[in-house]
């Protein structure tokens, strides 16, 4: 659990809101955001210092590629700042197995729809039109993916992950309807049918929001 107080410093972060010159806010900078630029600034440095890939790119502009190069130089500065920030840094491990979790999840889930579509004869003849090349490459497509899907699905940690967070997502989406429907109608018995409908994880994600719940769920800190 020695991630507990990262998580918790996580969801206690208020997010900082950037001003510009004119004093009105613009987009909130959050540790998701520096994240996701720090691995955009990442990439682009892996590109400059790729001479293949930077020909491939650029059709082998040479004033593109001198362009990219200097884009790239300042981001290897900006980017070693940001790296020597340890917390942001290990933050960011954390947002990025999280994603990494979800993504595994969804994979998971169209790979199963995949693999039955393939054993029902019927299912696949209606989706492929009655085409045998169409059904043959669903076919061989569903045998790659049974293969990936068993891996996977060997994996409880992430089984269960994924259990907990399509829970919580459909917790929120009650919640979220049940909102709705108590807005529409200010009838107290509406309201009382949302507070009820809230189940642990929609109070959890009233209060730390949908994706704090995914990362924790995520890194096993939390097991609805
Ligand atoms: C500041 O406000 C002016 C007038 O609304 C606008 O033209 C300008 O783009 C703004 N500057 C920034 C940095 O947003
Ligand atoms: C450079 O990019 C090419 C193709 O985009 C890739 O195959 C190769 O592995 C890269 N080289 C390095 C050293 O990362
Ligand atoms: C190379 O790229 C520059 C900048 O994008 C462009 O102005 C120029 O026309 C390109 N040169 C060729 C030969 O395509
Ligand atoms: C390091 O990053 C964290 C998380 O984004 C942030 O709260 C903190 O202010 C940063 N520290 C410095 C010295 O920039
Ligand atoms: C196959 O698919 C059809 C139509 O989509 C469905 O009615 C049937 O129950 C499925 N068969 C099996 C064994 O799942
Ligand atoms: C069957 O599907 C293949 C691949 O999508 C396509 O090239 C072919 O034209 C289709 N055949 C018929 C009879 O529609
Ligand atoms: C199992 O899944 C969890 C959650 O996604 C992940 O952290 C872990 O590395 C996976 N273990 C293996 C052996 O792949």
């Amino acid at each position: 659990m020695q991630f507990t107080n990262l998580f918790v410093s996580l969801l206690l972060t208020t997010a900082v809101v950037a001003k510009n010159k004119n004093g009105t806010s613009t987009k909130a900078v959050t540790d998701k955001s520096l994240c996701k630029e720090m691995a955009s600034l990442t990439k682009l440095v892996a590109l400059a210092a790729n001479e293949t890939k930077l020909a491939d790119k650029t059709d082998n502009n040479a004033t593109k590629i001198a362009e990219i190069q200097a884009k790239a130089s300042d981001a290897s500065t900006q980017l070693t700042t940001m790296e020597s920030n340890a917390t942001l840094v290990s933050t960011c491990a954390v947002i990025s197995a999280a994603q990494k979790t979800e993504d595994d999840c969804e994979d998971i889930s169209s790979m199963t729809k995949l693999v039955a579509l393939a054993a029902n004869e019927t299912k696949l003849a209606d989706k492929a039109k009655n085409n045998a090349t169409k059904i043959a490459a669903y076919q061989a497509k569903a045998s790659a993916a049974a293969i990936k899907l068993q891996a996977l699905q060997a994996n409880t940690t992430l089984t269960d992950a994924c259990t907990s967070i399509t829970s919580a997502k459909e917790a929120a989406k009650a919640d979220k309807a049940a909102t709705k429907a108590a807005a529409a109608s200010s009838s107290s018995s509406a309201a009382a049918a949302s507070t009820t409908s809230k189940s642990a994880a929609g109070m959890l994600n009233a209060q730390c929001g949908l994706a704090a719940t995914i990362v924790m769920v995520g890194a096993g800190i939390l097991m609805l």
